[in-house]
């Protein structure tokens, strides 16, 4: 079947309050609009649809909480009334279609409600992951300009509790611009003071609202925005499209993950990642699946059977997490000895994504739980998978170390850096043709320039997906690397070059430079090396420290940016540019060549010594 015989099939399948005529607009290019004439409301096809066609008592919502001792069931007749009262509380602080309500909140049921209450007035939701420090917070406030922002008073990690209160307090304070309105959701852990005239309380605000109905939207009126690192300080964000979103997850949870109605889905993930907007929320729900939302860790939250007690517990049929997870849950317990603790017999696949999943830990997986292990690509400007072994049209075989073939709707090609075709099996851009399928991002929010110079400008008719690999000839696509300045760390994006006006803004620090090095465990994590000011007598070790601090202040702990040091110089090319990949392969071991460029080869000696005092290469 072709592309837009596929997308007119599967639009068919969800509810529209006027079916569109019109399958694609591409008058505009890169700006393509698919659906452009329909109207209809995702959170209608998420929770009202089932309710109407009988499906009311079934569970919608699965609230796993560990960290907190918790468990709650919502069916989707519970998650609609809640949702609905809370789109009230929304609607009566004056929320309307097109108004954007922030959410910082950890991973509570109240988070997807929020989400849901959004799209069901037509708002637009911006999720910003709890890990993120004030800073993060206000620029993000500034640039969505939120009209409410809903909170929780805490986060609860493993080993302490995260005021997000005072981090909200501090960002507005921080930000141009200032919400006329805060939520906030206040957990007995941890109570968070309220500011008078500006903050009101959840619960109190629920119990005075009406609920309010689903309000009927464009098929490319934005659902969200959902920020992500680019090269620079300054976050992308991601702006997708109601119809689209709701035609391409519906169809991708049948086609990619092979699930139906009734099926249990876990994403163990976190509502503030693409992959939390897309599998925990509504990709489950569109397909009336029931999803888990899982406030814990793989391990230490009590142990590493964690992941099994929870599909155990729940009889969850597909799973959805990052390597990094099952890296961790293999160092505690390499034998998976935990795993005879729980019946597994419900689990018929385990989906990985958000980093290159080594090939030993797939094999692990699939050694242990005996079901197929399936690598998928994706990322947060796709919004769902763009390679993919599709369970649900026709299993191919596991390739290790390749998330299969493009999935049907994606056209990918490996292009030279002068965009010519490269043979199968060589290296170079990975690319998609345009138009990008249905669900993927329509624009960043406020940037629509930066959208096409940051994705479009340098291929031209394609979109640039920033990472690079290459197609073998059965037409197995491998993930190789970033071509940016983008790191992975536990399956979290992060940017170096943010990193890097965090360090830059030390009034000490002349010069810096921030790279990915390998981690056994997260795949990559940050590391610094500064070159001080001339005339700086402060203890290296010291300076070290306090950036280590602003780091965790600025970006926050999400980073993890542990690892830093002080060297006489950076190596350059003649033209000044930092030598960063260099330096990181002298970091991870392998093998590199003396840049033609530079002036001082014994530079890299330096480096070197510096990186082993490190413990580089591990
Ligand atoms: N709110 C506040 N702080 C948070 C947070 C949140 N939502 N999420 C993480 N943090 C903090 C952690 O407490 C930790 O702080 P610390 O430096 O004080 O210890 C720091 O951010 C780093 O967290 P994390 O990256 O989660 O590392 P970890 O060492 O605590 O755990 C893993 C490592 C692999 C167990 C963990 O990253 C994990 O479960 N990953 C699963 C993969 C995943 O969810 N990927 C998302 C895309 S699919
Ligand atoms: P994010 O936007 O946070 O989802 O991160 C997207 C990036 O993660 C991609 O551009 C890749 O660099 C990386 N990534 C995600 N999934 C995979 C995968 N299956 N294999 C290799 N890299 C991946």
């Amino acid at each position: 079947m072709d592309s837009a015989e596929l997308w007119r099939q599967a639009a068919k399948d969800i509810y529209w309050y006027q079916s569109p005529a019109t399958l694609l607009d591409s008058s505009s290019p890169p700006f393509y609009r698919w659906f452009p004439d329909g109207v209809t409301n995702a959170c209608y096809n998420a929770l009202d649809i089932h309710v109407a066609q009988g499906s009311g008592e079934q569970v919608a919502l699965i609230y796993d909480s560990p960290v907190t001792n918790t468990k709650k069931q919502y069916t989707y007749t519970q998650l609609l009334s809640e949702v609905a009262q809370f789109a009230g509380v929304l609607k009566a602080q004056g929320v309307s279609k097109g108004d954007r309500v922030l959410i910082y909140m950890p991973m509570v049921p109240e988070a997807v409600i929020a989400m849901l209450a959004s799209a069901r007035l037509g708002a637009i939701h911006s999720v910003v992951f709890g890990g993120f420090a004030s800073n993060e917070l206000a620029t993000r406030i500034d640039d969505a300009t939120p009209r409410v922002i809903v909170a929780a008073s805490c986060g609860v990690e493993p080993l302490r509790v995260v005021p997000y209160k005072p981090l909200l307090d501090q960002a507005i304070e921080l930000a141009t611009y200032k919400p006329e309105r805060c939520i906030v959701l206040q957990r007995s852990m941890q109570l968070g003071d309220m500011t008078s005239g500006r903050d009101l309380d959840w619960a109190d605000a629920m119990a005075a609202s009406e609920s309010a109905n689903c309000v009927p939207v464009n098929a490319n009126d934005p659902l969200y925005i959902l920020y992500t690192s680019g090269t620079t300080g300054q976050p992308k964000g991601v702006v997708r499209d109601t119809g689209g979103s709701i035609v391409a997850l519906k169809w991708s949870m049948k086609a990619i993950y092979n699930v139906s109605p009734g099926d249990v889905y876990w994403a163990a993930s976190d509502v503030g990642w693409v992959v939390g907007h897309s599998y925990i929320v509504y990709g489950p729900l569109f397909a009336g699946c029931t999803t888990v939302l899982y406030e814990g860790k793989p391990v230490g939250t009590p142990d590493p059977g964690a992941y099994w007690r929870v599909i155990a517990d729940y009889q969850v049929n597909v799973m959805f997490t990052a390597p990094t997870a099952f890296r961790a849950i293999k160092k505690e317990d390499p034998q998976g000895t935990l795993l005879a603790q729980y019946d597994r017999s419900s689990l018929r696949a385990l989906f990985l994504a958000g980093e290159r999943c080594d090939p030993h830990t797939l094999a692990w997986a699939q050694m242990k739980l005996q079901v197929p292990v399936i690598d998928h690509w994706w990322q947060t400007e796709t919004g769902w998978p763009i390679c993919s072994n599709c369970l649900g049209i026709e299993q191919l075989p596991i390739v290790p170390g390749s998330p299969a073939r493009a999935v049907p709707g994606y056209d990918v090609q490996v292009l030279d850096a002068k965009g010519g075709s490269v043979e199968s099996g060589d290296i170079g851009a990975l690319v998609i043709k345009n138009p990008l399928p249905p669900g993927t991002f329509t624009t960043l929010w406020n940037a629509p320039e930066r959208f096409v110079s940051a994705y479009f400008k340098k291929f031209p008719g394609y979109y640039e997906t920033g990472d690079a690999g290459y197609i073998n000839e059965d037409g197995y696509v491998f993930v190789m690397a970033r071509t940016d300045d983008v790191i992975n760390v536990a399956g979290h994006r992060l940017s170096t070059g943010a990193m890097e006006e965090v360090l830059s803004d030390n009034e000490d620090v002349a010069e810096c430079a921030v790279i990915g090095v390998s981690d056994s465990m997260k795949g990559q994590v940050p590391l610094g090396l500064l070159v001080l000011n001339s005339g700086v007598t402060q203890d290296p070790q010291a300076i070290v420290a306090r950036v280590i601090e602003q780091m965790r202040d600025r970006i926050g702990p999400v980073a993890a940016f542990r690892q830093c040091a002080v060297v006489p110089r950076l190596p350059k090319t003649r033209s000044g540019k930092i030598l960063r990949g260099t330096m990181r392969s002298i970091a991870d071991g392998e093998h590199w060549n003396m840049p033609a460029t530079v002036d001082d080869p014994e530079i890299f000696d330096e480096i070197a010594v510096t990186l082993k005092a490190l413990g580089y290469p591990a």
